[in-house]
């Protein structure tokens, strides 16, 4: 029987860089010999992609917290069956940009949504399933915020319906996410590592290989020293 692939995901505030540290995490795996694909919610299939645009597109109004919630899960459910657990099933890697962390903090910590009601939902969808490993992007909300707001400047330009909505909602609201996903970290130590997101692009990518490396075991090496 093929072992399981390891699943390893990506959080963090908007704007922390995260999405290209999938990027280059997926490149020195696949150059170390390791099959891996990567993946981001809400989306990753075609269907949890259809409920991705309900709840990001600035045109679609917004939703009371636990309908939002019930879309995300939902969305989660989804891409579990179709594409999550099918990949690891085959032994590949699968890498997501933010899981249901983004669910604690974002709907939990920083919108009030209780963390039993969470909890709850995701037992119903996922079990005692949960991550091998997940990477907690940390930083200043401020510099995030400008960050992602330079980013969706020069890359929706064109595009009538930015998915900005949680950006939108200011600095206050992304220093109570922050506190949230520092928090999950701690409950979680096991299984979450905490990156200091001001490093550099080459410093962060280090970080991580080596975190992989340390808790994954000796798989990864190649890719650490590669
Ligand atoms: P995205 O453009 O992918 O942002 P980022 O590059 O920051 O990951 O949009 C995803 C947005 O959805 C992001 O603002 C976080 C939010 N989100 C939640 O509120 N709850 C969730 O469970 C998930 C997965 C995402």
């Amino acid at each position: 029987m093929t072992a399981l692939g390891k699943f390893i995901t990506f959080e963090g505030g908007d704007g922390s860089g995260k999405s290209t540290q999938v990027r280059l995490l997926d490149a020195a795996l696949k150059s170390a010999g390791i099959s891996c694909i990567t993946t981001r919610e809400p989306g990753g299939t075609p269907q949890a992609e259809r409920i991705r645009n309900l709840l990001l597109q600035r045109d679609s109004g917004t939703f009371e917290p636990m309908t939002e919630a019930l879309l995300f899960f939902a969305a989660r459910r989804e891409h579990l069956t179709q594409k999550i657990w099918p990949e690891m099933k085959k032994g590949h890697w699968v890498i997501s940009d933010r899981f249901a962390d983004s669910t604690r903090a974002f709907q939990g910590a920083a919108m009030g949504l209780d963390f039993e009601t969470i909890d709850k939902l995701y037992d119903l969808i996922a079990g005692k399933f949960k991550p091998d490993l997940t990477f907690i992007f940390d930083i200043d909300p401020a510099v995030g915020l400008e960050r992602s707001m330079k980013h969706n400047a020069t890359s929706s330009a064109v595009i009538e319906k930015t998915e900005d909505r949680y950006e939108r909602m200011g600095v206050a609201f992304q220093a109570r996410l922050r506190q949230g996903f520092l928090t999950i970290a701690k409950s979680d130590a096991q299984r979450c590592v905490v990156i200091d997101a001001a490093q550099t692009v080459d410093q962060i990518h280090a970080d991580i290989l080596r975190h992989i490396e340390h808790r994954l075991g000796t798989v990864t090496a190649k890719a650490a020293h590669g």
